[in-house]
């Protein structure tokens, strides 16, 4: 399986902070926002990832990661001319998809909570021995300002709605997909919607209307962020800081997570936290290494 992380859009919503700046490289506490998605993609185990943002910032995101070598990823870069929509990656990341199934994830979202690594698997296997679309659900008490799935009293999916104004459920549409490799296609077939956007909820709609659509939920356990408002983006900012603080352990560090997958060695970590040898993020990683002084 592949991962695209989608980290373009106007920023609009986050004005001015995002003028002179992709939204998905502002600080989320103590380090950039899309270490969260990136963290998510590398957690579910998969190593070849595609980054898409506007033509504006892409380096940025190469400066960053380069080729993703040194985490022992193998990273790509596209351009979205125009924040089209999300169904767009699919479609921008065809050549890069080739013919394997693929996860999208939000660089704006980020996830947490005990037991992530086996749902992402889960999920995974899903698509890869069903062929079926698998999304989540997360419970929330503002769901008109997200893709809303509608259960019946079986908890079958019977809809999903892209910012429905009157709501049939508070379960939100978190930014995690993954899908088949016909996404693809399905993608090249959506039309622009009201808002003239090509979304990925029409995409959702026609797995669920071929009864290819798995929707888990997260519970109550989870926490999920989009960072779509300064609001949002402070509360997520708190949050990891809390989290952090009290247990010590660090959530999304990218560096520890390819150490823990065996995708890097321990002089590789090391090297990579002598970077940030003058933060507590690096004192962490040496710490990992097993040389803090
Ligand atoms: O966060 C989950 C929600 O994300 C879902 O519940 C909705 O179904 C889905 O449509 C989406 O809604 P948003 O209103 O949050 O989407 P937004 O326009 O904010 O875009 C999400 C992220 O993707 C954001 O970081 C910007 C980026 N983006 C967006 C568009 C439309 C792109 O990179 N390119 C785009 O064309």
């Amino acid at each position: 399986m592949k991962g695209i992380i989608l980290a373009g859009g106007g920023g609009t919503r986050l004005y001015p902070i995002t003028k002179g700046i992709s939204k998905q490289l502002l600080p989320l506490y103590d380090k950039p926002m899309i270490y969260y998605p990136l963290s998510v993609l590398m957690l579910s185990g998969i190593k070849e990832i595609l980054i898409i943002s506007n033509i504006e910032y892409i380096e940025n995101y190469k400066r960053i990661f380069k080729d993703g070598n040194e985490l022992g990823l193998k990273i790509k870069y596209a351009i979205q001319k125009e924040p089209k929509g999300l169904a767009e990656a699919f479609i921008i990341g065809e050549n890069f998809i080739k013919d394997k199934n693929v996860c999208l994830v939000l660089g704006d979202n980020v996830f947490y909570g005990h037991g992530l690594i086996n749902i992402l698997k889960n999920a995974i296997n899903n698509v890869k021995n069903e062929y079926k679309a698998t999304i989540f659900g997360y419970y929330v008490n503002d769901p008109e300002r997200y893709g809303v799935v509608e259960f019946n009293e079986m908890g079958k999916v019977i809809s999903i709605e892209e910012k429905p104004k009157k709501p049939k459920s508070n379960y939100a549409v978190v930014g995690l997909y993954f899908y088949p490799n016909d996404v693809i296609e399905k993608a090249k077939s959506v039309k622009p919607s009201n808002r003239g956007e090509l979304e990925i909820t029409s995409i959702n709609e026609m797995y669920l209307n071929e009864n290819r659509l798995k929707v888990e939920l997260f519970g109550r356990g989870y926490a999920w962020f989009d960072t779509g408002t300064h609001d949002s983006l402070l509360d997520a900012a708190n949050f990891i800081r809390t989290i952090e603080k009290r247990t010590g352990l660090k959530i999304a560090s990218i560096e520890e997570i390819a150490y823990n997958n065996g995708w890097i060695d321990k002089k590789q970590l090391k090297k990579l936290a002598k970077e940030f040898e003058k933060t507590e993020y690096g004192k962490y990683l040496m710490e990992i290494v097993g040389e803090r002084e």
